[in-house]
């Protein structure tokens, strides 16, 4: 093929209208149709381009494209980036296509612009111009690449490390100013920057200034730090006075020195479920335990937790004092209002009364009054001066409420014979009489010593001594 070779630039035009003139034309003909084309036909001369500014700042600027041609009748095409230039509306062309005016730039008018002048024949492409618009920053965003984001504080765990990374958009890259929270500042060229083991005298505000040179514009990016500590055991901080049954509010409070922890309850080892009885305060803090109830001991344990970290407390079990209730007199085995023992046999009475803690009874018989820890009272041999209404009284020193209940004690009639009974009858009189001296001094013994508190045993001294002179 020596056609290209010798035409040089042109050899695609004439290519094309060679190939057009062979279907209707012989071929001598063609060869001196061409002959007149290159004569007839001017070549094209390359278009000038030319620019108003080769760089410009965005929104800011007004860029005029010129395309120099002296040719006539001609079409002016535009390129961007090497392909056909897309016109938008903010550009428009004048002058016979040959201005193209970018009325307001834009950051992504950046690129090369030419111009190619087409004939029906040729088509002859300019230089390349080449515009740069700055842009920039744009609003800045300060990430973090591990934390976690909680309103305005971003959370990094005590001892990692931590980066900072600033995004924004700008050309020319900007220069970023750091400000710590400690006031020292801190300028790069980088948009990252990294705190290794973070502890908490990094915690703070870090600010990032964003500053482009070309576009004289500053942006501040601003992101808290928050330096969680390992997670340490909380404690339940009980009520200063311990509770009593039917008090209206009990409180128990988790104390932690975190503070940007959820805390969760436990009750029995179980989730607690808030309810109307047990509620929780709006940041779980504190546990109201309203109207509280004698199962309500616990235990409770308080959790406090972050991302997976998570430490309980101890438990705690609350000593709720109640009673005492319901009083019993037991004898023999049984709940008794009334009983019937054999003269001279031994008689316990045991008085019981669910209390918490546990009651301080009192025995009363007559005009005398007995302390008893346990509850008993034991008549180490039953006489028939000792017959009559025993009244036993418990009291609980928390709740300050006593209770009682008595028992009527007689001695069983021994249906013995009339001769026997009244021989019997007379020397129980005279003994009787004896006993009650000797009683009576040995309760006036127990009356003098009784601010001292006084065991079963010491109680059932002055018994024992009554019921030997009888004897
Ligand atoms: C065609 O014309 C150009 C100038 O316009 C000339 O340089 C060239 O020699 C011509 N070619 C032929 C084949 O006549
Ligand atoms: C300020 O804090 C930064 C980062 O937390 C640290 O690198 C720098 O040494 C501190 N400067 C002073 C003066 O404490
Ligand atoms: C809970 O108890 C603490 C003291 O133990 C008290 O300061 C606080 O006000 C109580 N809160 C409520 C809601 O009763
Ligand atoms: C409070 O406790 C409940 C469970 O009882 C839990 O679902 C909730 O997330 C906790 N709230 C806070 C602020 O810790
Ligand atoms: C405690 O007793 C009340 C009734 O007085 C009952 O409704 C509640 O379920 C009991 N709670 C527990 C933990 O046993
Ligand atoms: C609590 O209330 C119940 C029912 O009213 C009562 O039986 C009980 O004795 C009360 N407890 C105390 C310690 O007052
Ligand atoms: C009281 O007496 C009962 C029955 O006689 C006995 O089971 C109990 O252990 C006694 N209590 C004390 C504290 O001695």
């Amino acid at each position: 093929m020596g056609l290209p070779d010798l035409w040089g630039p042109h050899w695609t035009g004439v290519l094309l209208s060679a190939s057009l003139l062979t279907v209707w034309s012989p071929p001598a003909v063609a060869q001196h149709n061409l002959d007149v084309l290159n004569t007839t036909q001017k070549s094209l001369s390359k278009p000038i381009i030319s620019i108003s500014q080769v760089s410009a700042i965005e929104h800011k600027a007004k860029i005029n494209i010129y395309c120099d041609t002296n040719d006539v009748d001609i079409n002016i095409h535009w390129l961007f980036n090497n392909v056909p230039l897309e016109l938008q509306e903010r550009m428009h062309l004048s002058m016979a296509d040959k201005m193209l005016t970018i009325l307001t730039v834009y950051r992504e008018d950046s690129g090369t612009y030419q111009c190619e002048v087409w004939s029906p024949l040729q088509i002859q492409r300019s230089d390349t111009v080449m515009l740069t618009v700055n842009y920039g920053p744009d609003p800045v965003e300060i990430k973090l690449d591990s934390g976690v984001l909680n309103g305005e504080w971003v959370e990094v765990m005590e001892g990692s490390d931590v980066n900072f990374q600033v995004e924004t958009q700008s050309d020319p890259p900007p220069e970023y100013s750091w400000l710590f929270p400690n006031n020292s500042v801190l300028s790069s060229t980088k948009n990252t920057l990294t705190i290794r083991a973070v502890s908490r005298e990094h915690e703070g505000t870090y600010k990032c200034l964003v500053s482009n040179f070309a576009t004289h514009l500053s942006r501040l990016g601003v992101v808290n730090l928050w330096v969680l500590e390992k997670l340490t055991k909380p404690h339940i901080r009980p009520p200063s006075l311990d509770p009593v049954e039917n008090d209206s509010l009990v409180n128990l409070t988790c104390q932690s020195i975190h503070k940007r922890v959820s805390i969760l309850w436990f009750l029995s080892g179980q989730p607690l479920l808030p309810s109307e009885h047990l509620m929780l305060s709006q940041d779980n803090r504190t546990l109201l335990i309203h109207s509280i109830r004698r199962n309500d001991t616990g235990p409770y344990e308080c959790e406090v937790r972050h991302w997976g970290s998570r430490a309980r407390s101890d438990p705690l079990k609350l000593p709720i004092s109640y009673g005492p209730d319901q009083v019993n007199i037991i004898w023999s085995g049984h709940h008794q209002e009334v009983i019937e023992a054999s003269l001279n046999s031994k008689v316990t009475l045991w008085c019981q009364a669910e209390s918490m803690p546990g009651a301080q009874y009192r025995w009363t018989y007559q005009h005398f009054t007995w302390e008893s820890v346990g509850g008993n009272l034991t008549i180490e041999t039953l006489t028939w001066e000792e017959q009559g209404l025993y009244t036993c009284t418990p009291f609980n020193p928390v709740t300050q409420l006593t209770r009682s209940a008595s028992v009527l004690v007689k001695v069983k009639d021994p249906q013995s014979s009339l001769s026997a009974g009244v021989i019997a009858g007379i020397v129980i009189g005279i003994l009787t009489v004896l006993a009650l001296a000797a009683g009576l001094g040995c309760f006036l013994f127990k009356r003098s010593s009784k601010s001292s508190s006084y065991l079963e045993e010491s109680m059932e001294e002055p018994l024992k001594a009554c019921v030997q002179i009888t004897a």
